[in-house]
């Protein structure tokens, strides 16, 4: 057989790779045990919108995080890098109605630039405060649709001129069933077009 030979091999969720995220949140009452700061992982997330810039998470109805969200209208997205893929994986196998996963998992809870409940994980390189604006009930999953109202950054992310640099961050992402590094870069928006000059600036090379 061809390299390029095709195979139906069935319908299923395959769309490879994808960002894994902690998503953070808390209920109305961070006090009670029962709406403490609690932290889920969500594989199903994707940028929806750039003006205003919005996102979404698809979560099932049986998962805490979706009763906590669903109370406040909260939640954040944070960033996963190499440093926090163990408590990322842990943080999707335990629920925050079982235990408090940010102690279990040796994580601070930080209240979340411009949010009212919502808490972010300060060791995340990346914290994305997010505002419900709609939930789509699509079968299996709700869809939240938010609403970016503010994003914090590790400062040693941010080159001189305050731009995010993501290079350095050490992100991980979700490939069929299994947690990757990001590594090599391959090239940048628009490389496909770009100059000579800009390519050699851009990818480092001289
Ligand atoms: C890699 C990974 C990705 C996941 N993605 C999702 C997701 O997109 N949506 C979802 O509802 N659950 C997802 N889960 C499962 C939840 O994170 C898991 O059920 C978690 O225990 C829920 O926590 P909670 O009950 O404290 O909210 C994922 C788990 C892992 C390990």
């Amino acid at each position: 057989m061809a390299k390029h030979d095709k195979k139906d091999i069935g319908v299923s969720t395959i769309l490879n790779p994808v960002p894994v995220v902690m998503v953070s949140c808390a209920g109305v009452n961070a006090d009670n045990e029962a709406e403490r700061p609690n932290i889920m992982t969500v594989a199903w997330a994707g940028t929806v919108n750039s003006e205003p810039p919005m996102l979404s998470v698809s979560i099932r109805k049986s998962r805490h995080s979706h009763k906590l969200i669903t109370e406040t209208g909260e939640f954040v997205v944070n960033l996963v890098s190499k440093s926090l893929c163990r408590a990322c994986d842990y943080c999707g196998v335990k629920s925050g109605a079982d235990e408090d996963k940010f102690k279990a998992c040796g994580l601070t809870p930080v209240k979340a630039s411009c949010l009212k409940y919502a808490y972010a994980v300060k060791e995340a390189p990346v914290s994305i405060s997010c505002t419900v604006r709609n939930v789509i009930e699509l079968g299996s999953h709700d869809m939240f649709i938010a609403e970016i109202t503010a994003v914090t950054a590790d400062s040693y992310l941010l080159d001189a001129q305050g731009r995010l640099c993501l290079d350095d961050a050490r992100l991980v992402a979700y490939n069929h069933g299994e947690y990757f590094l990001l590594g090599e870069k391959t090239g940048f928006f628009g490389y496909s077009v770009a100059s000579e000059d800009i390519i050699a600036k851009r990818m480092g090379k001289k």
